[in-house]
């Protein structure tokens, strides 16, 4: 049998943070309430020239660098976005462009927050089915083109950026048998759609339209559901809060991440964070905070890693991954 194995990761942010104090220009807002309210203290913001695809090239070279690995090597490209350059062709189309790679498969996901645990479950499937044998998992996203920046509930959460990591079938029989992705747990509830949306696109008004989102609503569903799919990861594996060594949840919010880690009883020390840097950067949020941790020297081979996420749709989901 096979397993899926994390062989690199990388990421890319654009030039221009923003600081929670230069948002007090754009709307009635201030760094205490934002820091307060939601840990975050600034966030990245793209240029004209920094459009999704190119982050997503840029996060995509990385990842292939770290795994020493050239797009010969690559037969997949997954791309999860909610903020794609175009309705189509896909980003992940674009992306194969950028990197020069014109053999292999390449398509967007969307689940927006939760893109980049989907993307994950999908590789992992399509490796272990032998579809395919190595993939670049991408997400991707720019929010910052759909905020409405007069609406200071939403536009001081979000921020730009990009994530990659190389997932390659090893034989599970092999030396290595140990490591890769364990298990994956998807869920999605449509009843709550209209709580975290976009009020635009080709079958509304056409127009690209922008973020809207009940705060108190997603905050209550975040903390009070996401736990479900942890504990269906740990339950499936046979592990545990106390052998995790890593727990790398989207990035929304420090006060969810907190409530979550602690309702799962995850010590707070195991949390990687990285929102106050990155703000909510979406279906990125998740590459982006394991690219920190592993270069930083946290994440090492063989660790238990447990990555989680909720969304718009709502989608919610986790990821166990020896790595
Ligand atoms: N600056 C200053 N004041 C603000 C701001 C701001 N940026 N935004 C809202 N306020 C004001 C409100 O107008 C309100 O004022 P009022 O009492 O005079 O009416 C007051 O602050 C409190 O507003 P609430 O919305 O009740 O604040 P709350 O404590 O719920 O915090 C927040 C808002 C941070 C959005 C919270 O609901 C939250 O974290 N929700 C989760 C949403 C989230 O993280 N979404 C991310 C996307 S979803 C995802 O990734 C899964």
């Amino acid at each position: 049998f096979k397993r899926s194995v994390v062989v690199g990761c990388g990421s890319a942010l654009p030039r221009k943070a923003v600081t929670n104090a230069e948002l007090e220009a754009v709307v009635e807002t201030s760094d205490a309430w934002i820091a307060q309210r939601t840990g975050i203290r600034q966030r990245h913001i793209a240029a004209e020239d920094e459009t999704t695809s190119v982050l997503g090239i840029k996060a995509a070279q990385a990842a292939l660098a770290d795994a020493g690995l050239g797009v010969d090597d690559i037969d997949l490209i997954i791309c999860a976005t909610s903020t794609p350059d175009n309705t189509f062709p896909s980003t992940a189309t674009q992306i194969q462009a950028g990197l020069g790679m014109h053999h292999g498969a390449a398509f967007d996901l969307q689940a927006v927050c939760t893109g980049f645990v989907y993307a994950i479950a999908t590789a992992d499937n399509f490796l272990k089915a032998g579809a395919h044998r190595r993939a670049l998992v991408i997400g991707a996203e720019t929010f910052s083109r759909i905020l409405d920046w007069s609406d200071r509930t939403t536009c001081v959460l979000f921020g730009d950026g990009a994530g990659a990591v190389v997932l390659e079938a090893q034989d599970g029989a092999g030396a290595s048998s140990d490591r890769g992705v364990l298990t994956t747990q998807l869920r999605s509830d449509g009843r709550y759609r209209d709580k975290l949306y976009v009020d635009g696109g080709p079958g509304s008004t056409k127009t690209t339209g922008c973020l809207r989102m009940e705060g108190r609503e997603v905050f209550r569903f975040a903390v009070g559901m996401v736990t479900d799919v942890v504990e269906a990861a740990f339950a499936l594996t046979g592990t545990s809060a106390e052998e995790l060594n890593w727990f790398v949840p989207h990035q929304a919010n420090k006060r969810i991440i907190d409530a979550s880690a602690d309702k799962l009883g995850i010590a707070r020390e195991k949390v990687v964070i990285t929102v106050d840097r990155h703000g909510n950067t979406s279906a990125a949020s998740i590459p982006l905070a394991l690219d920190v941790a592993v270069k930083d020297g946290r994440i090492k081979r063989g660790d238990l890693v447990m990555l989680e996420a909720i969304g718009g749709g709502f989608t919610w989901g986790s990821a166990l991954i020896r790595w």
